[in-house]
């Protein structure tokens, strides 16, 4: 018995889809979802690697079936049959191709909205006042002269009443981008869905890059250290900014990346949900140690995470205080750091590379 060819495509293609679905979900290509965002972004991941699997077998199918089915035969010595198009199909091989690019893209902007990557609210809202919404020329004219209220130096300003924050970051030796468009406002915010409201507070920490480490100093408690800790289930929000350079603050298992930049404040917010120890990775080439740029991500209880900070406390208090009164406060800050290089979890060296 012949099967129809109608039959055999509609197998195949039953085959392709399963196999597609199937190496979607497990392609074990990412490392642990550890925060909130992490779904989504494997969510979207997923799905692009289904498509993709498909189309792969689909193209490398039929190109190795006719490889062999279409090969030429002993003794053949013909031209092949010329072939001058076939207008349904380019209307087909067009049409597929932009529904898919169309979904995801759609399907892209949801879930950068979903972690907060747009946010209408933190566009700057330049001031308008009655006369010039009177006269269209004299509201030009306002918006060419007035300065709008700088929120970069604004939030920089916030962080830097930190004094632990103050004293890592060199924000007087680096002017603070002024507010434009594109140029110098906050960075958009990544990471943070929208539907956090009610649960606690985020975890702010403040996070400063420089050649060739991380420093991260905790607000509500005035803590430095040089490893991340973090608790589960509690949103946290990193204020960022660089000393010398441009660095870029990474953890693959967060699916969530920033860039850290000389002058410009960033920020990003994610929700750790897995209990582990993760990397963070510089992601911007930042110069001959920029490999070497890495720390520890540690992720833990509230329970554990309270216990970390309490020691934490407990060692800055002893050494901070012997630090500041026999220093003064004109300190670099590898001098003003280097006593405390031990509870950082940062060796020696990396400081003294600080202002080089
Ligand atoms: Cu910092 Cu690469």
């Amino acid at each position: 018995m012949k099967i129809p060819s109608s039959i055999w495509t509609l197998l195949i293609g039953i085959g392709l889809t399963l196999a597609s679905l199937w190496y979607g979900q497990n392609h074990g290509l990412l490392p642990t979802a550890a925060s909130d965002e992490a779904i989504l972004i494997d969510g979207l991941f997923n799905s692009m690697m289904t498509v993709s699997v498909g189309i792969f077998l689909i193209v490398e199918g039929v190109l190795i079936y006719s490889v062999f089915k279409y090969r030429r035969r002993a003794g053949d010595q013909e031209d092949g049959p010329p072939v001058e198009g076939n207008v349904p199909l380019e209307i087909l091989w067009t049409a597929i191709p932009a529904i898919i690019v169309i979904g995801i893209s759609v399907y892209s902007f949801e879930v950068y909205n979903d972690i907060g990557g747009f946010d209408p609210h933190a566009v700057h809202e330049a001031p308008m006042n009655q006369s010039s919404m009177n006269m269209p020329g004299a509201a030009i004219a306002a918006t060419l002269t007035e300065t709008p209220a700088n929120r970069n130096q604004e939030k920089s300003d916030e962080a830097m009443q930190d004094p632990a924050t103050a004293a890592v970051r060199n924000a007087d030796q680096i002017p603070q981008k002024v507010d434009a468009p594109g140029v110098g406002s906050v960075a958009p915010t990544l990471g943070a869905s929208p539907d956090k409201a009610g649960q606690p507070a985020s975890l702010i920490v403040n996070v400063t890059g420089m050649q060739y480490a991380w420093i991260f100093t905790y607000p509500e408690t005035g803590v430095t250290t040089g490893e991340l800790h973090v608790p589960i289930g509690r949103e946290v929000q990193i204020n960022m900014t660089a000393n010398d350079v441009i660095h870029a603050f990474w953890v693959p298992e967060f699916r969530v990346k920033q860039d850290a930049i000389p002058g410009r404040q960033s920020e990003i917010r994610f929700t750790p949900k897995t209990v582990g120890d993760y990397a963070l990775i510089c992601a911007e080439l930042c110069g001959p140690y920029h490999g070497a740029m890495r720390t520890q991500v540690v992720v833990e209880s509230q329970e554990n995470f309270d216990k970390w900070m309490q020691e934490q406390l407990v060692a800055s208090h002893e050494t901070l205080n012997q630090a500041i009164a026999v220093n003064p406060a004109n300190m670099t800050p590898d001098e003003f750091l280097a006593p405390h290089t031990k509870e950082m979890g940062i060796k020696p060296e990396i400081l003294h590379q600080i202002h080089h």
